[in-house]
């Protein structure tokens, strides 16, 4: 059972802010955190009580941020320090939370600490990253080509599993514990909630096996998390390894390390490899969702619940029907997401059924994984072929600015987007999504009002249902009371209900009531259970 403080977790509602995509208030057409801020109100109405900010650090943005150059400033297109600090007042003076992204693997090469590690094998930062006379292993960048990148000024080897501007830190230094402990604090004490944690399971490293979950992992992380100024802290750890064994452990609350971590088994859906595509049902992401649920509880842990973030093409372009049953589609991923036990998070356009945009030329792409994947790709295809891999995999699909309306600059500026907007802005946004009879955006309002006033969906325990091939059905239950789940896989369905199914609390197609019978397609129905 979930004790603490990782029972109040629960109830947290967290919404991804991608800034630099959010919104431009000073018109020179990137996103700023005074856009954050003008819209606490919005997200306050859709039921949100959190947000993970990505990061606004300043930066030279060869990876949009996830290269930081000073851990304690704000990156000039974003703002000052007194933008950050007015938006935590206006968040807390609405009662929410917030979470920021730390990068504690690596920093951007523009950092002092690199800047000076470069210079010398002798000198205080030194041993800040990890050099070496050569390679010592064949690891590859993320990015694509040699994880290790020869530097002149040194006549060394850095290691960078990341872009060859984002170098990664020597965590075996005392020194740079102390350093990224410090900025943890520099953090709390501005007063910040939690947080999310980029790349977790990278920091600790074995040279001689895989680069993630390293031996000294849990020390690591115990160093930030575990002390007496930080053990209050929200925190998610980002682990693209899947390890049940090592997940549970992070994410015990007695190891004072992380109180979640996300985890991308669901996400993987719908794709042989993060570009290419390969035709999946619902029911393969629910079976993943619902083992990692089951895993997760049986030890008493916190799991994350999201569908998107800002590293992947929409999830509901890769599962269902986004063209037309986009909002069918939307509203059933989201029952089956979100009314599982866990914190819940949503990536901004995805309260409004965001899908994948359709562009023509790698001109229109921003993200350094796209390009390098895009020049591998041209060398044994066609690029008409290379940019619909692109149109599937790349993280721009999320990243491209907010469509707030379907008008010239989409409510996001009044200058020219620093990317280009999604081919399909007119179409889906969030004024025509709030004007129109299906809304999503409704949806998922009406689903976290629902959380909200339902211990069983909050703190509650979970149990799986069966009801037959082509859905899935789950029991929540607290305090005696009892919720059930159903969703509708398929196209139209029988589907034969409990006898002790009581009255409908949600239902993605308007209905009052709900009987066995035929359910419609992606078709989701709420009970509360007698
Ligand atoms: C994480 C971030 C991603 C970034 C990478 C390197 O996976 O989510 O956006 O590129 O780490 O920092
Ligand atoms: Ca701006």
């Amino acid at each position: 059972m979930l004790t603490g403080k990782f029972r109040d977790f629960l109830s947290w509602h967290i919404y991804q802010i991608y800034p630099r995509s959010f919104l431009d208030t000073n018109g020179d057409g990137i996103g700023d955190l005074r856009g954050v801020t003008a819209k606490l109100d919005y997200l306050k109405e859709l039921g949100i009580n959190a947000i993970w900010l990505c990061p606004c650090y300043k930066s030279p943005n060869e990876d949009n941020g996830y290269d930081v150059e000073d851990y304690r400033d704000i990156m000039d297109e974003f703002g000052t320090m007194d933008d950050i600090r007015e938006l935590i007042d206006q968040m807390h003076k609405r009662g929410m939370k917030i979470i920021m992204d730390l990068v504690p693997n690596h920093t951007s090469s523009r950092h002092k600490w690199f800047q000076e590690s470069r210079k010398s094998k002798d000198n205080p930062y030194s041993d800040y990253y990890y050099w070496f006379d050569a390679p010592p292993n064949d690891w590859q960048s993320m990015f694509g080509g040699s994880a290790y990148q020869f530097d002149e000024g040194r006549g060394q080897y850095y290691l960078h599993t990341y872009a060859v501007g984002q170098p990664d830190l020597n965590w075996e230094n005392p020194a740079v514990v102390k350093e990224m402990q410090a900025v943890v604090d520099f953090w709390v004490d501005m007063g910040v909630d939690g947080f999310r944690v980029d790349v977790i399971d990278q920091i600790s490293k074995d040279f001689n096996g895989a680069n993630c979950f390293g031996p000294r992992l849990h020390e690591f992380i115990h160093a930030l998390f575990g002390r007496d100024k930080t053990k209050h802290l929200f925190t998610v750890g980002e682990c693209w390894a899947d390890n049940i064994e090592e997940v549970r452990r992070h994410a015990a609350p007695e190891r004072d390390e992380l109180s979640t971590l996300f985890q991308f088994d669901h996400q993987d859906i719908g794709r042989a490899d993060k570009f290419t595509y390969v035709p999946t049902g619902m029911q393969e992401l629910w079976n993943r969702l619902c083992a990692w649920q089951e895993r997760m509880q049986e030890n008493g842990l916190l799991y994350s619940l999201f569908t998107d973030n800002h590293d992947n093409g929409w999830l509901i372009s890769r599962i269902g029907n986004d063209k037309q049953l986009r909002y069918e589609t939307a509203t059933c991923v989201a029952a089956m997401v979100y009314l599982l036990r866990g914190a819940c998070f949503i990536y901004q356009g995805q309260e409004f059924g965001m899908t994948n945009s359709c562009h023509d030329s790698i001109e229109e792409f921003d993200d350094v994984e796209s390009k390098n994947m895009y020049a591998e790709l041209i060398k044994t295809m066609t690029p008409e072929q290379a940019i619909a891999k692109i149109n599937f995999g790349g993280r721009d699909n999320t990243r491209r600015p907010m469509c707030w309306n379907g008008g010239e600059g989409c409510g996001f500026t009044t200058a020219k987007p620093w990317m280009p907007f999604h081919t399909l802005a007119d179409k889906i946004n969030l004024e025509r999504d709030q004007a129109a009879e299906k809304s999503v955006w409704r949806f998922y309002r009406d689903l976290l009002a629902l959380r909200c006033a339902t211990p069983a969906l909050t703190v509650g325990s979970f149990a799986k249902a069966d009801l037959g091939e082509g859905c899935c059905a789950f029991v929540r239950e607290a305090e005696g009371s009892k919720v059930f789940v159903v969703c509708n896989f398929e196209q139209e369905n029988q589907i034969r209900l409990p006898e002790s199914c009581g009255k409908l609390l949600l239902s993605n197609y308007g209905h009052k009531e709900k009987k066995t019978g035929c359910f419609q397609p992606f078709e989701i129905a709420v009970f509360e259970l007698n």
